[in-house]
């Protein structure tokens, strides 16, 4: 057996699943006071996709799991391991992973959930990232999945025209090259002090369901939106820098930046506090919104799709998220 330390954490596979819903500004504008010109410049959402009644959490990312598995050309009974990033899952327990596991039939795979919000793609591809190059297994499949739709305030105009539906997923395999190949490292991080900035408040154990947490909506998101967008971009542009520094290499380096897709002024700013061209960040929030945990596997996937992560490019990961929770990926292709 080789050294521990010759195993790398290539990404063998990408998939998405958005719902067929469409929710666009304009339908927004007949339900909400805002407009389609406040939420594209404030935001640059122009439309996000909404999970029908018979969906969930578990249904959207056993679609993006499967069209993985089909990318990568594996089957799920080589999957040592199924980590699902969400905070919709479909029930309080048991995990939502353990639904993905049942529908795509890998019983091999341990299969739980993690609760990071935004920032749980990336610290589920930590945990998966150790995994893998400590040697323990060899397909750990991470998925970020959301229904974000479920706990909107749709009457809050402040937060409902920001979230949507969606799910990603990527395969992260075992092995052993001699040149640096997928994830380099990942960075993460939390502070509590800020748990309230982004907050679901209610419908469980500080306060379990009753009529008066119902009437106030207390199952709802609530969002402080101005300090989360200093947060983000502060967070956001110091984990990057740390990446990078960790792993020798300069903003220079970089082929594609995959942001988190919260708000594109957030991207904006990034951008310029890194001195990055925003050229080289993939965004493609004007199309689904804030889809939470599994935003950055979409992006990811369409960024690949596109063309834009053929072998040998380096992208590199950021994201911030409710906890607070921050974190950041350097992935050679
Ligand atoms: N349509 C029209 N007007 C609106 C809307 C709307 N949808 N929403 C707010 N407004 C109004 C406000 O009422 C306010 O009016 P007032 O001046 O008369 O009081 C005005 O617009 C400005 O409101 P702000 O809140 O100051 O607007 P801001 O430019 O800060 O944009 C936003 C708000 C988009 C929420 C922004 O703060 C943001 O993107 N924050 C970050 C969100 C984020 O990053 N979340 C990521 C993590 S998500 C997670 O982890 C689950």
């Amino acid at each position: 057996m080789k050294k521990k330390s010759h195993y790398q954490a290539e990404i063998a596979g990408t998939g998405i699943y958005l719902p067929e819903k469409i929710l666009t500004n304009a339908d927004l504008e007949k339900t909400l006071d805002t407009s389609d010109e406040w939420i594209r410049t404030r935001t640059g959402i122009q439309e996000r996709r909404i999970a029908q009644k018979d969906e969930s959490s578990s249904t959207l990312g056993a679609h993006a799991a499967k069209n993985t598995l089909n990318a990568a050309g594996m089957t799920p009974d080589e999957l040592d391991m199924i980590i699902v990033c969400t905070s919709t899952p479909d029930v309080l327990y048991p995990s939502t992973a353990c639904f993905v596991q049942k529908n795509l039939g890998a019983s091999k795979a341990a299969a739980y959930d993690i609760s990071a919000v935004c920032s749980g793609f990336v610290f589920g591809l930590s945990i998966a990232e150790q995994y893998i190059k400590s040697g323990r297994y060899e397909n750990v499949m991470v998925i970020g999945a959301e229904v974000n739709s479920r706990i909107m305030d749709w009457t809050d105009r402040k937060t409902c025209i920001l979230f949507g539906d969606g799910a990603g997923a990527v395969i992260v395999k075992r092995v052993e090259k001699e040149e640096p190949i997928g994830i380099l490292s990942s960075h993460i991080y939390s502070d509590g002090n800020h748990s309230d900035m982004l907050i679901v408040p209610g419908g469980i154990g500080r306060e379990p369901v009753n009529r008066e947490a119902v009437d106030n909506k207390m199952y709802c998101l609530k969002m402080a939106g101005q300090s989360t967008f200093k947060m983000a971009v502060k967070r956001m542009t110091e984990v990057s820098r740390e990446c990078l520094e960790f792993n020798g290499l300069s903003t220079e380096d970089v082929d594609v930046v995959i942001p988190h897709q919260a708000n594109r002024r957030i991207i904006e700013t990034v951008s310029e506090k890194l001195n990055m061209s925003i050229d080289k960040f993939f965004i493609n929030i004007h199309k689904y919104g804030n889809t939470s945990a599994a935003s950055i596997p979409i992006a990811l996937h369409e960024a690949r799709e596109s063309g834009r992560l053929e072998s040998g490019a380096l992208s590199l990961l950021t994201v911030l998220g409710a906890g607070i929770t921050w974190g950041a990926a350097a992935i050679r292709w």
